[in-house]
């Protein structure tokens, strides 16, 4: 596949090079284009060797061969990495002032994809919040950073993702993940070497996290998960291609790349996204663990700790139950849709995990649940997991366990099975 990488002016540009390796060590040939800045990173001549083509950015070089439009012309995939908040800004706004912007001009149907990198201030600034949306809106693919550390002593959301993870995006992007000799394979062989993407097309919003309820300014009433389990399965379901939008309550792990981010705080706004989300989506997993409560007043100012008062009480009202709800708004809408709940279940004198598990199916009405037994120190924040799917359809419960990575691809295998009795292909 023919690549024009685009280079930022940012440090993380040195972290590009690991990324152009990838794409050459696959077989792409990749055209790099380095804005000005980027090139007081990272030279050149290190572009040219990596490469193996001329390195410009200039429009005034290689006139006779009308580079500035050729570039954007020839290009089946673009990826900018490290997007800078300066060129996300000359992107949005369609200027055309050094190669990098021509060529992004020129790129007609071409995917775009966008990795960007810069301090945290500059990421939440609202002027590159709304290039964020405008690239976005126009059908670019701009990923989230990630957080951590930053340049300096400052960390937050803003590096620029691992070379692995902008690459492997990009490919799923271009709908390339077959290596690119396939293309001249027979038929039967490419097909053979290629993933299975069985959510091509196929739209699936995954909520993730766990809400935080506010009791005042300062303090919330929240709770344990880690949203590595709904992280899994929205990178399970970017890779089987689908449009992936991550509805993210509080997390300890950052989201994946490639996938559209709508952050939620309380169960109120997660429910809020979760039905805006649902007009459009083939697929929902409620993987978020949602509190079924929430403080009935919440204190505009500090609750205060006074000798000369009683200790406050916390009075809880009820939280709408989001799943149950978006399958309601489903038969009502008589939308083809497959919907997937999680239950963390304990068993007791009465009755086993799947017992409690079976009448949570009945109840919530969704098409698969995924059950997690909880017992100490289980399921939150662990790296592993261990679940028994059960199906409304009453075809066989089945066990998965291992990584949240393994799980995650068994859950969306089975999505993919339950998919074609859901929503028979047209
Ligand atoms: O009833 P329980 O909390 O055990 O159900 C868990 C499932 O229901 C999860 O899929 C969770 O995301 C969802 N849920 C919800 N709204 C709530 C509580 C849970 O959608 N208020």
């Amino acid at each position: 596949m023919r690549i024009v990488l685009g280079v930022g002016g940012g440090i993380a540009a040195y972290k590009v090079a690991s990324l152009l390796r990838l794409f050459t060590e696959a077989g792409h040939d990749v055209t790099v284009i380095p804005t000005e800045a980027a090139t007081r990173f990272v030279g050149v001549a290190t572009w040219e060797a990596l490469s193996g083509h001329p390195v410009s950015n200039s429009v005034f070089d290689e006139v006779h061969t009308v580079n500035h439009v050729r570039l954007g012309h020839e290009a089946e995939l673009i990826v900018v990495a490290p997007a800078t908040a300066d060129l996300l800004a000359r992107a949005a706004a369609g200027q055309a002032n050094d190669l990098l912007s021509n060529t992004l001009l020129m790129a007609g149907s071409c995917p775009v994809l966008m990795a960007p990198a810069m301090h945290t201030e500059m990421w939440q600034h609202p002027a590159t919040r709304a290039n964020v949306e405008t690239l976005r809106s126009r059908g670019v693919t701009v990923l989230e950073p990630a957080s951590g550390r930053l340049t300096g002593s400052d960390s937050g959301p803003g590096r620029l993702p691992e070379p692995e993870a902008i690459f492997d995006a990009a490919l799923a992007l271009a709908g390339a993940l077959a290596l690119p000799e396939t293309a001249a394979m027979p038929a039967s062989e490419a097909e053979l070497s290629a993933p299975p993407r069985p959510l091509a097309g196929l739209t699936v919003t995954i909520s993730a996290g766990g809400t935080r309820e506010p009791l005042d300014p300062v303090r919330f009433l929240g709770n344990r998960s880690s949203g590595k389990q709904g992280v899994a399965l929205a990178a399970a379901a970017r890779d089987a291609g689908a449009k992936v939008r991550l509805l993210a309550a509080h997390m300890d792990v950052p989201p994946p790349a490639g996938v559209d981010v709508v952050k939620v705080e309380t169960a109120l706004e997660l429910r809020k996204a979760a039905l805006h989300a649902a007009a459009d989506s083939d697929v929902i997993i409620m993987a978020a663990a949602v509190a079924d409560f929430r403080p009935a007043d919440v204190s505009g100012t500090k609750i205060k700790k006074r000798d000369d008062l009683a200790d406050p009480v916390i009075s809880l009202v009820r939280n709408p139950d989001i799943l149950r709800e978006l399958v309601e708004v489903r038969d009502a809408a008589s939308r083809k849709q497959l919907i997937v709940g999680f239950a963390a279940e304990t068993g007791d004198a009465d009755g086993d995990v799947l017992d409690y598990a079976a009448a949570k199916l009945r109840r919530k009405a969704c098409d698969l649940l995924v059950v997690n037994h909880v017992g100490q120190d289980k399921v939150f924040g662990e790296d592993t997991n261990s679940v028994v799917i059960l199906s409304r359809s009453g075809s066989e419960a089945q066990e998965a366990s291992g990584s949240k990575s393994d799980v995650a691809a068994a859950v969306i295998d089975r999505v993919s099975a339950e998919l074609s009795r859901v929503v028979p292909p047209a």
